[in-house]
């Protein structure tokens, strides 16, 4: 019967839990963000002391731990202490100040505000925070329609402290004058993980997610180095639970090198950011790398600028940069006959095959 052995039977499955693969699944330890989480703690600690805390900047390139690590620190403090309340907020679903006013009302707890007025939203927070100090997680605050609710915050919270979170470093400058010199953050970078740590971060998942031995050494590394090369936890997620799907689908009752590669043909179009998310000129400029893909970026600013567009070049250029970092697109550099440049390939052009 050996043509039948090695086969999943009827019934039988590779997952044991697939809530671990989610993108916003917390893991209980968070392993290599330690020195990260050390330094919010740092930020909160004058916050026990009836002090006033730190705020801090926090910035990286996607699926790095940013928010897992804030969420984490949150969750600690939380069991810590009853007067410091820990807020989060994710600025892509609350972007204007008075969607962050309400559910910052309804997180407190309260009920029957459907009718509120922002300032009045603002009123009920005022009310409950300055009685203890709170922590503020502003997560994702590239995508924000408006920063007016920040400077509220920072003038008529007394004791806080403020986590703003973004993938670009330069959503610092666009903050507004009177907010940075109120706020005067530390800055804190996210630096990518490197291949053992992306291994470790992977296994933890899998040995929860999947039955115990079901992935085959050379399928897991496949997998782990696909990841390392995006740099992007969440690529990994994604593949292992559709490299899992593709080998059931099979009714195979192990994980192999054919099944991770399946799974990283079907993710061509792996995007973690819909473009939604991207202001009118970034938009615009990312039509235009669509349509004029694999050029250089000298050349590409002419197109742009005869299409109407008024940025200057280095103001394109910075744009470039936000582009790269969201992963819209992908920059290579080169050594043309006039000396280095840059050709700027859009990320649907992209494959993940092709990392
Ligand atoms: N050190 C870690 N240990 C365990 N899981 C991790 C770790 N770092 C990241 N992850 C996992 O990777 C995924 C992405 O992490 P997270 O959402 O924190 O990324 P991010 O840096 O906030 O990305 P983005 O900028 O796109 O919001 C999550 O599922 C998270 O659980
Ligand atoms: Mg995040």
């Amino acid at each position: 019967m050996s043509l039948f052995k090695g086969m999943l039977k009827s019934g039988e499955t590779l997952f044991r839990d697939t809530i671990v693969l989610d993108y916003d699944f917390q893991p209980k330890v968070m392993q290599y963000r330690e020195n990260e989480q050390m330094r919010f703690a740092t930020a909160i600690k004058p916050l026990l002391q009836g002090q006033n805390g730190r705020n801090v900047f926090i910035y990286g390139a996607p699926g790095i731990g940013k928010t897992t690590a804030c969420k984490h620190v949150l969750r600690e403090l939380e069991e810590e202490t009853e007067d410091v309340i820990p807020l989060y907020i994710n600025c892509w679903k609350e972007n204007t100040t008075f969607k962050i006013f309400y559910k910052l009302c309804e997180d407190l707890g309260y009920k029957f505000i459907q009718n509120k007025k922002t300032s009045e939203l603002f009123s009920l927070i005022q009310a409950k925070l300055n009685k203890k100090s709170a922590v503020f997680v502003f997560d994702e605050i590239d995508k924000l329609e408006e920063m007016d609710f920040l400077y509220t915050v920072l003038e008529d919270i007394y004791r806080k402290s403020i986590f703003l979170i973004t993938n670009y470093r330069d959503s610092y400058t666009e903050l507004d004058e009177r907010i940075r010199s109120r706020l005067a953050p530390e800055f804190l970078s996210f630096p990518p993980y490197n291949e053992q740590e992306i291994a470790g971060i992977l296994q933890q998942r899998r040995d929860y997610a999947f039955v115990q031995n079901c992935w085959d050494d050379d399928a897991f590394k496949e997998l782990v180095e696909k990841c390392t090369e995006t740099n992007d936890v969440r690529v990994g997620l994604y593949l292992m639970r559709e490299a899992g799907i593709y080998a059931e689908e099979k009714s195979s009752n192990s994980i192999g090198v054919t099944h991770v590669a399946e799974a990283i043909r079907k993710a061509d179009d792996f995007h973690i950011k819909p473009k939604e998310g991207l202001d009118q000129e970034l938009q615009e400029i990312l039509n235009v790398i669509q349509e004029n893909n694999g050029v250089k970026i000298g050349d590409l600013y002419a197109v742009y600028s005869t299409k109407g567009g008024e940025l200057s070049y280095k103001s394109f250029q910075r744009r470039i940069t936000k582009l790269d970092e969201g992963r819209f697109i992908s920059t290579e550099k080169v050594l043309g006959k006039d000396g280095n440049t840059t050709i700027i390939h859009h990320s649907g052009h992209k494959k993940l095959t092709e990392f």
